[in-house]
Formats: structure tokens, C-alpha cells, sequence
């Protein structure tokens, strides 16, 4: 049975520390886990954000089950992708260079990848990053919109349209789209349209505000995205979310050295390591099942609705169009920044 429930509030960090423990003492596994003996042999597979953390884990569990590789990333070149394919002993594993804060740069990607002309099966939307304050991308927007929501959202649009990602009604197939969110989204309030895209300025007080923010716009997008590839009821291409719960990740990596060593202290006691994190992820990458369905939003391995707002259909179509210039902007070469104020 689903429920629609909240962990915590996580745009305060005594919220967030609260919703991370409650997530730790909360869950209940559902469903999944995958036996390890489930094989993807002849899939290919891309993973943003694999050089550390979740990601990282995520590309060792696929390459393990026979997954060819591909971890798009911004750092750890090349040395995480021998890392992978050492703890994987696959020796299916390549690195593509990307900065998804940059929109050049995700395009370039996509050059990349259409050259390669490699059909995709698997594609994870994982990474993600928490800074200590607002920073500003080439193209003007604040980082985590950029990160968490344009980029995969303008990734996944060229993805399409070069063919590298086919809707099929075979199961056998059927493309999926796993996109990390996080229980975060429940908190933030509604987007606010007039502003959506804009920069804000903030300081260490207001970032996490700003990562929920960020995590409702992702969400709300999963859905939507869900809703278009699969308009006719039959699932064509597999869109589904999920929140990892608390990971021991390097994710706090930017806050201040007190913050940083007071939260890497907590994880290591109670949060989870990434191969184990990455358990739920690649339920929804690999098990039957969730090929079949589209639209789910698992919080570790418990299914439930994404928040009410993510979910909201008049919202999704809004942010749809709103980001759909945005990415034209793009094709032009414009700056696209909008200033709030
Ligand atoms: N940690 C948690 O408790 C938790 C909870 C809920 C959800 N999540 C979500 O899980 C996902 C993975 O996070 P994690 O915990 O594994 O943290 P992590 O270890 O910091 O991994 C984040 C990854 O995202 C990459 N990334 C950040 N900005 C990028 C950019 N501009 N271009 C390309 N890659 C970029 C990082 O690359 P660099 O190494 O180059 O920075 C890194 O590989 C995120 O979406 C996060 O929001 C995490």
C-alpha cells in the first residue's frame, strides 16, 4: 500500500539531521532487493555523477551484472573508472567527460554519445551536490536548478531526439529512466513560476532550502516526463525516482570543516554505505517488475506517491514549457540567466 508521508523538514539542517534519522529508523524494504545473480548482459548503461558516492556504487553493481558502463562525469578521470572496473572485474567500462552545470557541456555529451551511436537501456540521473552557498553556472543559473533538474532534463531531451533512447513496448527492450530525487522535495513549497529559473542568492542558512527546492523541480519533472513518454497508457519508456535515504557520501563536501566533520561523523555511525544504497537504485534499473511501470517514486524500498506537488499535473506541464525555452536558449548560444529582483 502506498502512503504519502514526511520524514522531516530538510531546509533547516536540525530538520534534515532529524528526517535522516527518521528515514534511518523509518524504513521498512518492501520490495527488492535484486539477488546479486540477476544479469543485464548486453545492456548499456549511464550513469552521471559515477566517479564517488552513490553513483560510483551504482556503476560497480551494473558492470558486476554484465552491464557495459558508461559513468559520466566531471572529476576522477580516469582514475574512478579503473576503480570500477577493478571492484566490478568488467572490464565494460568507460568514462565520458561532463560538467552538468554547464548546458555546452551537456550537449557536448551529447555529441559524444550520438558519434558512439550506442542505444542506451539504463540511464541514472544521479548526480547532485549540496554547495554552502549560491553559485552561479556559465549560463546564469544557480547550481543545484542546473545540476538537479536543466541538465537532466536537457540530457535526456537531446537523448531522445538523436535516438540514443527508443521508446518500446517490448519488454525485453523497454528503456529506463532512474532518477535519484530525495525526500527533500516534500518540503519545499510550490515552485514559483514568475521566478523559475532565476538566480536567488543565498548564504550556508538557506542551501538546503534550496537543494529541496531544487529536488521538487527534479521530482515534478520525473513525473511529467513519466506522463509524456507514456501517454497512452503502455509503458514505452520506464520513468522512475527514488530517495536513497541517508548515504555516506562526500555530499556535505563543501560545508564549513565543523559542519563537514560533524555530519562524516554521523554517517559513519548511522547512514548507509553506497553499495548498500545502491540496492534500491538498481531495483529500479534491473528488476522486471519496474520495467513494467512508470511513474513510481520509491523512498529507499518503500513505494510511495512522490509529494503532492511533484505530482501535480499543471505544474509539471508549466515547468515543461518553462525549461523547454530555456533549453532553446541554448541551441542559440544566449546568456540565460534571469536575475531575481
Ligand atoms: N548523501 C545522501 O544522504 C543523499 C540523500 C538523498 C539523496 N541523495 C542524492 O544522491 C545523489 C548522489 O549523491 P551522493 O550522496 O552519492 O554524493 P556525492 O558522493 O557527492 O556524489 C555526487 C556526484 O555528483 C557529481 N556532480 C556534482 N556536480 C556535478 C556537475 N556539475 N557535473 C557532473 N557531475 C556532478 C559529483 O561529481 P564531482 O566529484 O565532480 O563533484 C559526484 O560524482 C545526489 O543526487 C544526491 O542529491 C543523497
Amino acid at each position: 500500500m502506498q502512503t504519502d508521508t514526511q520524514s522531516g523538514d530538510y531546509t533547516t539542517l536540525g530538520g534534515a539531521v532529524y528526517g535522516a534519522f527518521a528515514d534511518v529508523f523509518a524504513r521498512k524494504d518492501r520490495t527488492g532487493p535484486l539477488p546479486d545473480s540477476f544479469r543485464i548482459d548486453g545492456k548499456v548503461c549511464l550513469v552521471t555523477g559515477a566517479n564517488s558516492g552513490l553513483g560510483k556504487a551504482v556503476a560497480v553493481d551494473l558492470a558486476r551484472r554484465g552491464g557495459r558502463v558508461l559513468m559520466a562525469c566531471r572529476s576522477g578521470h580516469p582514475q574512478a573508472g579503473k576503480d570500477v572496473s577493478r571492484e566490478s572485474g568488467s572490464n565494460l567500462v568507460e568514462m565520458l567527460k561532463v560538467d552538468l552545470a554547464d548546458l555546452h557541456s551537456v550537449h557536448e555529451l551529447g555529441d559524444t554519445l550520438r558519434q558512439q551511436g550506442r542505444r542506451l537501456d539504463i540511464i541514472v540521473l544521479n548526480a547532485g551536490l549540496i554547495p554552502r552557498s549560491a553559485r552561479r553556472t556559465p549560463q546564469g543559473y544557480e547550481m543545484m536548478f542546473a545540476v538537479h533538474f536543466l541538465a537532466n532534463r536537457a540530457l535526456i531531451d537531446r537523448l531522445l531526439s538523436d535516438g540514443l533512447i527508443q521508446p518500446s513496448t517490448d519488454p525485453k527492450q523497454r528503456p529506463r529512466i532512474v532518477i535519484v530525487g530525495s525526500e527533500s522535495h516534500r518540503s519545499a513549497g510550490p515552485i514559483d513560476f514568475q521566478t523559475f529559473g532565476a538566480f536567488t542568492d543565498y548564504g550556508l542558512r538557506d542551501s538546503l532550502k534550496h537543494y529541496a527546492a531544487s529536488k521538487l523541480s527534479l521530482c515534478t519533472y520525473a513525473q511529467e516526463l513519466s506522463r509524456r513518454l507514456n501517454s497512452e497508457g503502455e509503458t514505452r519508456v520506464a520513468v522512475n525516482s527514488l530517495c536513497p535515504g541517508p548515504v555516506r557520501s562526500g555530499i556535505v563536501r563543501d560545508a564549513p570543516v565543523f559542519l563537514r566533520l560533524l555530519t562524516q561523523a554521523l554517517a559513519k555511525l548511522f547512514f548507509t554505505p553506497p553499495d548498500k544504497a545502491a540496492r534500491p537504485v538498481i531495483y529500479l534499473c534491473c528488476a522486471e517488475a519496474m520495467g513494467e511501470r512508470t511513474g513510481v517514486y520509491l523512498h529507499v524500498f518503500s513505494e510511495k506517491p512522490a509529494s503532492p506537488l511533484a505530482r501535480d499535473e499543471t505544474a509539471g506541464k508549466r515547468l515543461w514549457e518553462l525549461s523547454e525555452s530555456m533549453i532553446d536558449k541554448q541551441a542559440t548560444g544566449g546568456s540565460m540567466g534571469i536575475e531575481q529582483g
